[in-house]
């Protein structure tokens, strides 16, 4: 049966991505945001705790142990944007190096998921003299509402933590950098992770871990649709691949099926066939070299002032200022 019902904004917008990414010549791919409704940010939290999976304690080390340094070259009253706020874990410690100052924080989480916007709300509600004001929304809408509340000489300070970056692909990663460029203003700033190149072996365990996780996180994308746009995946008719594009240089996930089969997705009203062995890709997560961070920042409109590396699980933090 074919859904008449008119769909909510939400709803619509993911059955046309869904529909655009599975009817698509050749290799069908799904955007790899919608891997975070409730279930999967949860997955991602656990995701974060694997042995095999090292960037997000990297990116925790590096800002528990800079965060005054970093803080403390921002001169003046600073409003903190966060684009994909996660669990605000990472974030607590950028925060407490702010607490301490003259002017009240406000803090900004930009997030599309509720839920991971409510546990950040949860998370950070004791720091002392910062107000958070969670935005639910795509993160340049946020940015751009941010911008334009602004009072007269506050600087923004954006943190893009986590390589989220990496899952856009190049040059869409540089398109991104320059549209955030676009909203603020020269001296406001940016904090960028980015997870830097490491062996291939090492690369493929940490998206493909053991437990399952990262298998688990990424066929929830197929139990969302089944639930959210009336679909009917079988998920044991997919199984998990990561695997590492040397032309791109970013490990990929895909959901390859094990046979071939149809499936149908009622509210987006279409139908699609899987060869067995074809792949949905769903995610990419680009490993930077150190020279392709200077290019991508400089060619979007911003300097590095200062850099951080973790040695354990190489992963690099930059802050950059708009020029
Ligand atoms: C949250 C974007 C950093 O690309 O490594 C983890 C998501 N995907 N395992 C990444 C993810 C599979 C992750 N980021």
């Amino acid at each position: 049966m074919l859904a008449s019902a008119i769909l909510t904004d939400a709803v619509a917008d993911f059955a046309a991505d869904v529909r655009a990414g599975l009817t698509k010549p050749g290799q069908k791919e799904l955007p790899s945001k919608y891997l975070y409704d409730t279930l999967g940010s949860k997955l991602f939290e656990v995701i974060s705790e694997l042995p095999e999976y090292g960037l997000t304690r990297a990116d925790e080390r590096l800002l528990r142990a800079h965060a005054q340094e970093i803080v403390h070259r921002i001169a003046g009253d600073i409003v903190v944007c966060e684009l994909g706020s996660g669990s605000g874990r990472k974030t607590r410690w950028i925060l407490e190096a702010l607490s301490g100052r003259r002017h009240h924080t406000v803090y900004f989480p930009i997030e599309i998921s509720s839920s991971a916007l409510d546990v950040c709300r949860r998370e950070l509600a004791d720091i002392e003299s910062v107000g958070i004001v969670g935005l639910e929304r795509e993160y340049l809408d946020g940015l751009l509402e941010v911008a334009a509340q602004r009072r007269n000489r506050q600087r923004i300070f954006v943190l893009f933590l986590g390589s989220t970056i990496g899952n856009f692909s190049h040059p869409a990663d540089v398109n991104f950098l320059r549209e955030i460029r676009r909203i603020l203003d020269p001296g406001d700033a940016l904090l960028l992770g980015t997870d830097l190149e490491k062996s291939i072996p090492d690369l493929i365990d940490a998206y493909d871990d053991a437990l399952g996780i990262t298998a688990a996180f990424n066929k929830n994308l197929l139990v969302r649709i089944n639930r959210e746009l009336d679909a009917d995946f079988e998920l044991d008719r997919f199984e998990h691949v990561a695997r590492f594009n040397p032309e791109t240089r970013g490990v990929e996930m895909h959901l390859r099926s094990t046979q071939s089969q149809t499936v149908t997705i009622c509210k987006a009203e279409f139908s699609v066939r899987f060869q067995k062995g074809e792949t949905i890709w769903t995610e990419n997560s680009h490993k930077y070299s150190l020279p392709e961070v200077s290019q991508l920042v400089e060619t979007s409109g911003f300097a590095c002032t200062a850099q951080w590396i973790d040695q354990e699980w190489p992963f690099a933090e930059s802050l950059l200022t708009a020029l």
